[in-house]
């Protein structure tokens, strides 16, 4: 037996020694860390292993390292494209960050919080408010998908009009290297420039260049008022008019604006009848939305921050939805009158992922396209779909404010999903990233690469900056062992 295959047979044990019996898991039910959220595939680990701190982490990753095994990094393991299981040969193992959950320190002359990469989002969020503060990044997946996993994936989420992506909201890392070295960046500097930037490299690198294991991020005051409304518009062309109104209106206020097309909260009607779903065929409350009977083809969920008064951002929303009724751009409208009623405006949006999953497994596509090409584009590709499999159901909806559309395909009605999703993967694919790479659009805006979507970035990434990131991967990670067949193939 070599040195290598010794000190292989003997990691569980290894691991046990490192960070104690009760957190490396071997038995029993492991489906959680095993299979990915959209149930797209299941996994098997050698072993599951819980570090509790960052000193544990690095041991962990210089013992694998010794013998030779990779590792693949999970923080809440909500993921959209298969990056935070192990594959299924039982020889990797499974770094949860799940126990490095504290937050270290809030520095509110500085505005930042340091927190570790396990510390849920949700637990962030109200942490920071706690404290009189905004903790901006926001996601259906708040309640379980950590900080750890925001940052490598760099996550975008519902607020991005305003604060921008993960990677605009950190302002420092900490990370263990593929060597099981600790690299401490937790500066909190808004100006540093000596030389590459570190921090943006491990950003959005899905856990195959460093482990993330905490970060130095940006809050902000808590606004005064924040108020949503939701809209009825006539096309999505009539939805990006609104956009640029929403833009002038509210200027820097403007802090969400999301859309999402009719079949798409067809789902959510149908799978969580208790919400109420305003401006529906079968809704009474919206007698101008469309003809009797029809539903308005898109509606909008927008909110307006304001710093000065709840006044102040309902008289600034009301003259903003009067402009956009006066150019046609707006059906029908709601403003929230409480936090409740906005916290039911947005679980209408927040429930779509879930209402689409109960409805089959389906293909989804997470696409970014310049705001004002996407009426186009849409018309475009729903075209070609229909006249590549009539009958298909188009699922859209996202981040309009951005730019970023779910433009998700569910099968026709009565189609048996799993064998539509073998057969028809490939090609629906192919003809949507197609017009996507025509409109110089990004086939991955926000959920990142993982292992479902290597093989179409390999084919639309340009082979410049394939080469670089290949070149990045080998610098940081010669042996292969974060992540490996993540991003970019094994090889
Ligand atoms: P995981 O799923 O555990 O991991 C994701 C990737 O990051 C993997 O490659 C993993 O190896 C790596 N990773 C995790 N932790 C670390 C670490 N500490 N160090 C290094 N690598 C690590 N995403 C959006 O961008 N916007 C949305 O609006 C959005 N909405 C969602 C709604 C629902 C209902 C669901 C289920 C998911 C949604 N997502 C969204 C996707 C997902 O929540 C995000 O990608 C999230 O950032 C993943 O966090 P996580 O902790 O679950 O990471
Ligand atoms: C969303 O915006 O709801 C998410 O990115 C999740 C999804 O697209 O399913
Ligand atoms: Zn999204």
């Amino acid at each position: 037996m070599t040195g290598k295959e010794s000190l292989r047979t003997n990691l569980r044990a290894t691991l046990r020694a490192l960070v104690g019996d009760a957190h490396v898991l071997t038995e029993g039910d492991l489906t959680a860390y095993e299979q990915d959220w959209r149930k797209r595939e299941r996994g098997r680990a050698l072993a599951v292993v819980r570090p509790g701190n960052t000193e544990e982490v690095a041991a962990v990753v210089k013992a694998c390292a010794a013998a030779g095994v990779s590792l693949v990094p999970q923080g809440g393991n909500t993921g959209m494209v298969v990056g935070s299981i192990p594959d299924d040969t039982g020889t990797q193992v499974l770094l949860s960050l799940q126990r490095l959950n504290r937050i270290r320190s809030v520095d509110t002359a500085n505005l930042t919080v340091t927190v570790e990469a396990g510390c849920v989002l949700q637990t962030l969020q109200e942490a920071c408010e706690k404290e009189g503060f905004l903790f901006p990044l926001s996601l259906a997946a708040e309640g379980s998908c950590t900080i750890g996993g925001n940052l490598a994936t760099n996550a975008g989420g519902t607020q991005v009009v305003r604060y921008g992506n993960t990677r605009e909201l950190c302002l420092g890392l900490e990370v263990v290297t593929a060597q099981g070295e600790i690299w401490s960046g937790l500066t909190g500097l808004r100006k540093d420039n000596t030389g590459y930037d570190l921090r943006h490299l491990f950003i959005g690198s899905e856990g195959t260049l460093g482990v993330i294991t905490a970060a130095t991020l940006r809050i902000y005051p808590l606004p005064a008022a924040q108020l949503t409304a939701y809209a009825a518009v006539p096309s999505l062309d009539a939805a990006v008019a609104l956009l640029g109104l929403a833009h002038q209106h509210l200027n820097s206020g403007l802090t969400g604006f999301e859309v999402m097309g009719d079949f798409a909260l067809s789902l959510v009607r149908k799978h969580f009848p208790q919400q109420n779903v305003p401006f529906g065929a079968d809704t009474a409350s919206a007698p101008h939305a469309a003809a009797e009977g029809e539903a308005a083809p898109y509606c909008v969920v927008l909110e307006n921050s304001d710093h000065e008064s709840e006044d102040h951002a309902r008289a600034q929303f009301e003259r903003l939805l009067e402009a956009a009724m006066e150019q046609g751009c707006v059906l029908d409208a709601v403003v929230a009158q409480t936090q409740a009623q906005a916290r039911a405006l947005w679980h209408i949006r927040e429930s779509i992922p879930l209402a689409q999953a109960q409805e089959g497994l389906n293909i989804k596509h997470d696409i970014s396209i310049a705001v004002s090409r996407i009426p186009a584009f849409v018309t475009e590709t729903d075209a070609l779909l229909q006249q590549y499999l009539p009958g298909v159901r188009l699922v859209n909806y996202g981040h309009l404010g951005d730019g970023n559309l779910h433009y998700n395909v569910q099968a026709p009605e009565g189609a048996d999903a799993e064998a539509f999703l073998v057969e028809q993967e490939g090609p629906i694919n192919t003809i949507v990233y197609e017009v996507v790479e025509r409109y110089n659009g990004s086939i991955s805006a926000e959920h990142g690469i993982g292992s479902l979507k290597r093989e179409k970035l390999a084919k639309h990434k340009s082979p410049v900056a394939l080469g670089a990131m290949r070149a990045i991967k080998h610098a940081l990670d010669p042996h292969n062992l974060l992540n490996p067949g993540r991003v970019l193939s094994k090889e």
